[in-house]
């Protein structure tokens, strides 16, 4: 693609493309997260098809609202919630509790309860100490929750590092070397109160190949070959990457489901059965099927060096670009067949120059103050991850279907940035 080509419109999803989205951005405000509702259910589809229902979580960290829980819930998916927030929506939403997969490197006391209590269908332990600690809360409790183990297999996911975590030098899960996974699942497998329920490992996220979930399933069966005990489940976490520009890859589900079976089959000791394979998409379902609609405020030419041009949101509501230097396309919705020669930074309105949304963006001539801008691909881990750093409200979020837009979480108000205060008498 050259650089001054119009957006492929593939990068956004049918019903925002269909979609009046300035009446959008007009009736909502902006900046507006908008889904396409129909694409995330074609989404988690596509999962349970090559999966199989029951075999696939939806990773909640990528996005999760009420409704949102409530559409995984229709799809027949399973969901992971990774801290106490995450599982208290989940449950408010009637997630049912069966279906839950409980993650967190360090869970307190009261997220184990919590997760006991509302009798989540997986614990995936992470350390021994909380191994310790779910021996004792699920006795005290008479329960015997099924546990799996968390491994890392001490894989090279080729991703950012900041979200690599299958490494062994990693804050999660036990390491596969030294024996000591072994040692986990020998310990969970031999607990009168725990229920051994398999292994786990999440090598990382935006991973845009498959060989990596290859060696981690190598050294997971070096695991379960010396264990007495079948490994009943086998979840391989999230990571399969999305495609956020023109050039990025377009991974395969389908392809990506093979791929895991075909790793099992080879590797898996063949003394014991095939476990049951599951997984935790994230980002491959979410990422594709939003846009964030933005106002542009200013346009600011300096000669000789570039333009600038800045909206109403920013790292407040994506602070990937930031965090990882996440590249991202962006477009103007009335323009979007036209060519895109202006090459321009997109920037919000925070008080950091590095408060960047599109580092490199190529633009229509002309853009100016009141376009609405457009960014695609920001389904996953945006909302998820906003804040209100310069006290900027987050924004409202909605879902497109058959042509009407419903609010699924609103927009906060300047009243929100307060309502938290504590004053003093
Ligand atoms: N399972 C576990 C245990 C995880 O830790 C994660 C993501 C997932 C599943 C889902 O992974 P996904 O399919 O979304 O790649 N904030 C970062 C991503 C952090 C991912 C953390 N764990 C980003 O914006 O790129």
């Amino acid at each position: 693609m050259t650089p001054a080509a119009p957006l492929d419109p593939s990068l956004v999803p049918p019903a925002v493309r269909d979609a009046d989205v300035e009446a959008l951005a007009a009736r909502y405000g902006t900046p507006l997260f908008v889904y396409d509702e129909d694409e995330l259910r074609r989404r988690c589809r596509t999962y349970v098809a090559a999966l199989g229902a029951g075999y696939v979580a939806y990773a909640s960290k990528a996005f999760l609202c009420t409704a949102m829980a409530h559409l995984v819930a229709d799809e027949g998916l399973h969901l992971d919630v990774a801290t106490g927030g995450e599982l208290h929506v989940a449950l408010q939403a009637g997630f049912p509790p069966e279906r839950l997969v409980v993650h967190g490197n360090n869970k307190s006391d009261d997220e184990l309860d919590a997760a006991l209590r509302a009798g989540a269908g997986r614990i995936v332990a992470d350390s021994f100490d909380e191994l310790e600690r779910l021996e004792q809360r699920s006795a005290a409790l008479h329960l015997t929750p099924t546990v799996l183990v968390r491994t890392t297999p001490g894989v090279e996911a080729h991703t950012h590092e900041y979200i690599e975590t299958g490494t062994e030098d990693s804050k999660f899960g036990f390491t596969v070397t030294d024996g000591i996974a072994l040692d986990a699942a020998r310990r969970v497998a031999a607990s009168p109160t725990l229920r051994f329920g398999g292994l786990h490992c999440h090598i990382g996220s935006q991973i845009q190949r498959l060989d990596p979930w290859d060696r981690a399933v190598a050294a997971l069966a070096a695991v379960a070959r010396q264990l007495d005990v079948p490994v009943a489940e086998l979840n391989l976490g999230g990571g399969l990457g999305a495609r956020y520009l023109v050039d990025d890859p377009t991974l395969d589900i389908g392809a990506y489901a093979d791929a895991l079976r075909q790793a099992i089959t080879a590797h898996w000791p063949t003394r014991d059965p095939a476990p049951r394979l599951l997984v935790e998409p994230g980002r491959s379902i979410v990422a594709p099927c939003a846009v964030t609609l933005y106002r542009v405020g200013t346009v600011k030419k300096i000669p000789g060096i570039g333009t600038y041009v800045a909206v109403d949101g920013g790292m407040s509501d994506n602070p990937r670009p930031v965090l990882y230097g996440a590249g991202y396309e962006a477009y103007l919705p009335s323009r979007i067949g036209e060519p895109r020669p202006l090459r321009c930074r997109v920037v919000g309105k925070h008080c950091e120059q590095g408060d960047v949304i599109v580092a490199d963006a190529a633009l229509p001539a002309g853009v100016q103050r009141g376009d609405l801008l457009a960014t695609p691909a920001t389904g996953a881990y945006g909302y998820s991850m906003a804040s209100n750093y310069n006290k900027v409200p987050r924004p409202a979020v909605v879902f497109l279907r058959d042509g009407a837009a419903r609010v699924v979480v609103r927009r906060e108000t300047p009243d929100d940035l307060v309502r938290l205060d504590v004053v003093g008498d």
